[in-house]
Order: structure tokens, then C-alpha cells, then sequence
């Protein structure tokens, strides 16, 4: 048990996935401050391991977040733990007994699961471990199949798959209480998904957003750049009315030639309401329409909770926006006399990013939260390439890899004061207000480094669904 805030506090441990690493501590923070909660980590905390065990909290605000998380596994309220078996049987008789004592009636049933990390272990080995916990005073018999208590000893032997030790280098025991959401990555696969297209955003990542953006039931949610509504199911899924827009006629029609393999032209009913129906939950579609990123539609005022996106980086679709007055090129010679206002011109990304952070800047309510992907061309990143606003503070930037030199960062950002004019002439004054001009020909470094076969790239760490 932890001592914290003078009072005696039970510790939690999480079993975190081992993928999408980056995105797991933002990922828990947001839940948490959904519950008005801190993440209190204990001492001795590394992001990277798959086990953390957190202080300060209480059952229910970790239900609460295996209730929603898609980074976490399971959650468990630790007894106890330590870096060999004698410290852990230490550790475990020194957790009151009070405390243990509802779980281990002789009228319940229980069972004990091993679960490592880093290692596969015999099971002549894993029964010799639940056995040398016989210090432990359960009274109640084993149920494997249905027990009233599960609890579960876990291993971490580390993350190198090339060093593994003899022995683990730290052991946890605790009772299990709550496993998160990781079979919705399964179940809202866009392989199964009604309408997809290129670029539709993986499932598990489209939680993630969802959560980074901390969206709660009745929220009003939007997506500027919506292609298939991928964030928009998601979002839905957490009981938020969402509402996207698109450039694409096609895409916000649900018209035009399939993007699945064997499909010449997309069927009846393939758009993105559908696509709610089909995890039901088009109660929560409002609508979706045609418009332009870059001129926004909406009337002025705060309207959306949150602000959920995957703009185009022009890899998988052109970065367009339509001409407008404002833009009149010169007409060629023999139309000279006349004005030509362009159907489209280019939608440079720093343009992009500009308008973007401006218009969750205007639209957010107060503390909503700006979820967005930025392409990056590792090779030239830093920090200081990350879009700012004055109104807009930068919560968490998490890395997605997509090759030895691209990945696209996950910006999520919290509105924390309404814009004023002042705003402008800061944004025009100040450097960091002004995106990074460098990205506008990511396209070209997103080629560059690949070498070509058979005219298809072959240096991808990614899905096909992972890069715009
Ligand atoms: C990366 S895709 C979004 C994919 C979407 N998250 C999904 O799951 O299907 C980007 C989308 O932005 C749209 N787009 C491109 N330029 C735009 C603009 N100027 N205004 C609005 N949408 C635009 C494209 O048509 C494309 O559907």
C-alpha cells in the first residue's frame, strides 16, 4: 500500500499492449481527467514497460478507464511485488490482511492465471509458481472455468526479445478487476467496415483519437477532413453526436468507383451513416456535407466538444482546396480581359495546419480538444515544427512510425482562451505560431527514401490504411 495524500491509497497495476506505445500515458491521462483523476505513477515509473502500477486512485476511476481504454489489457489492484520471489512474498504478507481477506472466503471460488512478459514459460512452470504462492491464505476452492475471483501473477523479463533473462526482473500479484477494450479493435476492423476508402484510419487508432480528445456521451464531435467517417464511428461508439465534412462529392455521397479489391463501383447504402448503422449507432450521425477545409462553413461561436481529424498529407489524395476570388490567377493570353477564378488550386500542408489550429481556435467550446495527425519526415523533425496557437495549448504528441524516415505525429491540443484580435498579430509575430513551411513537400521526402520494386515501395513498416 502507498501512502499519498496522508491517507493510505490502494496501488493499481495496468497491463498495457505492447504496441502503439507512444500513445498509451496520453491515452490513460485523458480518461483519468475525465474523472477529474490525476495519472499519480509510483516511483521507479518507465513509460516503455508493459506493467505500470499507479497510486492515488480508486476502483472505480480504474474501471472507469478499462471501460474505454484501447492501450491497456487488464487492470489489477497489486497485493504486492517485487524484483525476485522473496521480495514478493514479502511484499504480499505485508498487505493487510483486511484488505485481502473478501476475496479469499471459503465460500468463493477462485483461480490464479501467470501471465509474462517478454517469455514463454512451461506449464509444469507456471503451476510450480501459482504453487509457491501457498503462503497466501485462500480458503475458497479453484473454479478455472468460472471462479467469483480471478488473480493473476505476471512477469517482466524486459523488452529485449534478444537479452532474455533467466529470471523476471520484477513480479507482480494482484486481483484482477477489469480487462479494457481491445477486442474493439477487432470488432470495428475496417476490414469488416460497410464503406472504407484509401485512407480509412485504422480502428484501435481511431479509439485512441477518440480518447486523446477525452470525447464523452453528448458531445458534438467534428471531422473537417471525414473520407469515410472512420472517427466518426469511433466517436460515436462513446455516445458523441459527430458531423464531418469532406471535399469529395463521392466520398460524402457514398458514389463513385469501390476501393475494395473486386468492386468496380461502390454499392447502395455504402456512406458513412451507414457505417454507423452498422455498429449501431446512427442515432449519433448528424450529418455530413461537401465543403472545403479551407473555407469554413460554420457560423461564428464555439460549438464542438471536440475536433477530430486526419487531414491529407497528398500521398494517398491530392491536398486540394477550391479556387476562389481571392485567388484570381492570370488568365492565359488569349483570355486576357477576362478573370479566371481556379475550380482548384493546391492546399499547401502548412496552409493546412494554419487553418486547422484557427478554426478549433473559433469552434471549440472552452477545454475541447483538437486531435489531429502531422506528417513528419523524421530526418528534419523537432519539436519546434509542431504547429501552436495562442488559444490552443499543446497536450500530448505521440509518434507513429511509418518508415526509417516518415511517421506522423498525433497532436492533441485543449482550447484555453477565446481568440482575440491580438491573437493575429501574435500568430504573425511570433515563429512558433507558424506552422512549419518544410512540410508542404513532405510528398516529395515521403518518395525519396524509398527504393522502388516493381513500382511498389518496399520499405513500409506500416498497414495500407496508415498513411493519407
Ligand atoms: C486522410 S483522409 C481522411 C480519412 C478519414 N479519416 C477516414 O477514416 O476515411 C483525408 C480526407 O480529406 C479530404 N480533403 C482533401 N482536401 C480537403 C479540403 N480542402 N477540404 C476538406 N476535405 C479535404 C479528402 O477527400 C480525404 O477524404
Amino acid at each position: 500500500m502507498a501512502l499519498h495524500c496522508g491517507k493510505t491509497c490502494r496501488q493499481y497495476l495496468l497491463h498495457l499492449a505492447h504496441d502503439h506505445v507512444d500513445f498509451r500515458l496520453p491515452e490513460i491521462k485523458a480518461l483519468l481527467s475525465l474523472r477529474g483523476q490525476q495519472c499519480v505513477p509510483s516511483e521507479n515509473f518507465r513509460e516503455m514497460s508493459p506493467f505500470w502500477h499507479l497510486n492515488g486512485l480508486s476502483e472505480d476511476d480504474v474501471r472507469s478507464v478499462m471501460s474505454r481504454t484501447v492501450c491497456a489489457k487488464s487492470a489489477f489492484e497489486l497485493w504486492g511485488h517485487g524484483n525476485t520471489a522473496a521480495e514478493l512474498k514479502s511484499s504480499l504478507l505485508g498487505y493487510p490482511l483486511k484488505d485481502m481477506a473478501p476475496f479469499l472466503k471459503e465460500e468463493s471460488t477462485y483461480k490464479i492465471n501467470v501471465y509474462t512478459f517478454n517469455k514463454t514459460l512451461l506449464f509444469k512452470d507456471r503451476i510450480e509458481k501459482i504453487d509457491a504462492l501457498g503462503y497466501l491464505p485462500f480458503q475458497g476452492k479453484v473454479n478455472l472455468k468460472d471462479p467469483d475471483h480471478i488473480f493473476c501473477l505476471l512477469e517482466d523479463y524486459g523488452l529485449d526479445p534478444n537479452d532474455i533473462p533467466e529470471e523476471p526482473f520484477h513480479i507482480y500479484f494482484g486481483r484482477w478487476i477489469a480487462d479494457g477494450q481491445r477486442e474493439l479493435i477487432r470488432s470495428h476492423s475496417v476490414k469488416k467496415r460497410h464503406f472504407i476508402g484509401n485512407t480509412s484510419m485504422d480502428a484501435g487508432l481511431s479509439f485512441i483519437m477518440a480518447n486523446h480528445a477525452k470525447v464523452k456521451a453528448h458531445d458534438l464531435v467534428y471531422d473537417p477532413f471525414v473520407g469515410t467517417g472512420s472517427l466518426l464511428v469511433a466517436c460515436s461508439h462513446f455516445g458523441a453526436y459527430v458531423c464531418g465534412t469532406d471535399i469529395d462529392y463521392n466520398t460524402i455521397h457514398g458514389v463513385g468507383k469501390a476501393s475494395r479489391k473486386n468492386q468496380k463501383w461502390r454499392g447502395p447504402d455504402e456512406n458513412i451513416r451507414a457505417n454507423l448503422r452498422q455498429y449501431d449507432r446512427e442515432c449519433f450521425f448528424l450529418d455530413v456535407m461537401v465543403s472545403d477545409a479551407s473555407k469554413p462553413v460554420w457560423r461564428k461561436g464555439a460549438l464542438f466538444d471536440a475536433i477530430i481529424t486526419d487531414p491529407p498529407y497528398g500521398i494517398r489524395e491530392s491536398t486540394r482546396k477550391t479556387g476562389s476570388h481571392k485567388e484570381i490567377i492570370n488568365p492565359p493570353e488569349e483570355l486576357s480581359g477576362e478573370s479566371h477564378v481556379p475550380v482548384s488550386m493546391a492546399y499547401h500542408l502548412s496552409d493546412i495546419f494554419a487553418d486547422l489550429l484557427n478554426f478549433a481556435a473559433h469552434h471549440l467550446v472552452m477545454g475541447g480538444r483538437l486531435v489531429y495527425w502531422f506528417p513528419v519526415y523524421r530526418p528534419e523533425y523537432c519539436e519546434e515544427m509542431v504547429p501552436l496557437h495562442p488559444c490552443l495549448s499543446l497536450i500530448s504528441n505521440c509518434e507513429q512510425t511509418l518508415s526509417s524516415h516518415t511517421s506522423r505525429r498525433l497532436i492533441t491540443m485543449e482550447k484555453i482562451k477565446e481568440p482575440e484580435e491580438s491573437d493575429v498579430l501574435s500568430q504573425l509575430a511570433d515563429p512558433r505560431f507558424s506552422p512549419y513551411q518544410g512540410h508542404n513537400s513532405f510528398r516529395e521526402k515521403y518518395f525519396s527514401g524509398l527504393t522502388k520494386k516493381n513500382g511498389k515501395s518496399n520499405e513500409r513498416t506500416t498497414t495500407e490504411s496508415d498513411v493519407s
